[in-house]
């Protein structure tokens, strides 16, 4: 009988047996299961092997006068193109400025049945020293602890831990602390911890990044100041250059979407994370967001891909690579407005599903674009037809 997914211990098999698993499962050969044979040894649980990615590189990026190409892993193929047509444009005024200011993260402790209030005076410096004994690298590198608040919410004391991360996202080491720190709440409140872990609302670790171009390089069209009903969207377009950027670095692609989509409600309203206003001649450009990255740590330091792609950027700040996001995120913006106020979405997308068919059929070099016409032309973006259009094309070449 074909096994079910309720096998204990499906961790301790190596990844070949659990691809054995699956191909029992669906009735499969091994041959038949796309992943490599014998499987890249991952250290993860229950991995059975790698799921690909596009790794492209942005380019054009001029950002406070440093020039970059930019790494990008997504499965949408128009990102990569976007954000090196945004930042073409971006160039022509000059590129990118950027700004960071503290970039602290918040840890929280929360406790029930508080008998007694904190009496912060006094436990200041007692957590201090705890909290930054959690954490020397992060401590020697600049950061460390930098505050501590409490609040009564209802029935809950809600305990607030301020920290710099330094250079690593932090995660690890904010819920390290809390979790620390806790029996010694517990103890100066008479009450019980029930949360110890990091808060992903990012509110003072932001990013900001302006740009402004001439209005004649974005063919003086009106990329108009965007409604409410248009924020998601438009936020997401943003986030496609921001979580391509993280993943590629080795970064929490959703502690970064979690913070991005809270700071945009930060106000009582969803809004747009950035905003575009003509001034003069020029049109500028700025957006504003949490940047919980790291560029050491956690899987940037096992991820080797990750780290080869912090070399290519050349950073090895975590404020420069949160400054290096903002940019990304709003040259992303600026194609993608430009694309829809112009010639829609859909015919850039076209395109390149066109030129991503062509070369699933086999076509190579020049023949990529010839076959991607073809297949625009007919209306048909498909496999089979770009296929029948190579051999049409070989057979002429043989009949010539
Ligand atoms: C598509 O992935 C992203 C866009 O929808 C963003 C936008 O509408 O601004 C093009």
């Amino acid at each position: 009988m074909t096994r079910g997914s309720d096998i204990s211990g499906f961790y301790r098999l190596s990844q070949e047996e659990r691809i054995s698993v699956i191909a029992d499962f669906l009735g499969l050969k091994r041959e038949e299961i796309p992943l490599p044979h014998p499987p890249p040894p991952l250290p993860l649980e229950n991995s059975v092997g790698y799921f690909p990615v596009n790794l492209g590189i942005a380019n054009y990026f001029l950002i406070d006068g440093k020039d970059y190409f930019i790494p990008m892993a997504t499965e949408e193929p128009s990102v990569v193109a976007a954000a090196s047509h945004g930042a073409k444009i971006a160039r022509v005024g000059g590129g990118f400025k950027t700004y960071v200011g503290e970039q602290l993260m918040l840890s929280q402790v929360v406790i029930t049945e508080a008998k007694r209030e904190l009496d912060l005076a006094q436990l200041t410096d007692v957590v201090s020293k705890v909290a930054d004994s959690q954490m020397p690298s992060v401590v020697a590198a600049g950061g460390g602890f930098r505050g501590i608040e409490s609040e009564k919410k209802g029935k809950f004391l809600v305990i607030k831990l301020w920290i710099d991360p330094a250079d690593s996202m932090g995660a690890n080491t904010l819920d390290r602390v809390a979790e620390t720190l806790a029996p010694l709440f517990e103890e100066a409140t008479g009450g019980k911890a029930l949360l110890r872990i990091l808060s992903n609302r990012v509110t003072r670790r932001i990013a900001r990044a302006e740009v402004a171009i001439p209005a004649e390089a974005v063919g003086g069209s009106d990329v108009a100041e965007l409604d409410e009903d248009r924020a998601v969207t438009h936020n997401k377009g943003i986030m496609n250059g921001v979580t391509a950027l993280a993943l590629a670095t080795g970064n929490d692609t959703r502690a970064l979407e979690a913070a991005a989509h809270s700071y945009a409600a930060k106000d009582g309203k969803y809004s747009p994370l950035s905003t575009w206003k003509f001034d003069g001649d020029k049109l500028a450009g700025r957006i504003e967001l949490p940047v919980p990255v790291g560029v050491v740590g956690g899987s940037v330091k096992s991820n080797e891909v990750a780290a080869f792609c912090l070399r290519l950027l050349r950073v090895s700040k975590a404020s420069e690579l949160g400054r290096v996001m903002a940019a990304v995120g709003l040259a992303q913006n600026l194609a993608a407005l430009m694309a829809l106020v112009t010639e829609g979405i859909q015919k850039g997308h076209m395109r390149l599903a066109a030129r991503t068919i062509a070369v699933a059929a086999g076509a190579q070099g020049q023949l990529v674009d010839i076959v991607a016409d073809e297949l625009i032309k007919r209306g048909q973006i498909r496999v089979d037809v770009a296929k029948k259009i190579l051999e049409s094309m070989n057979q002429g070449k043989r009949d010539a």
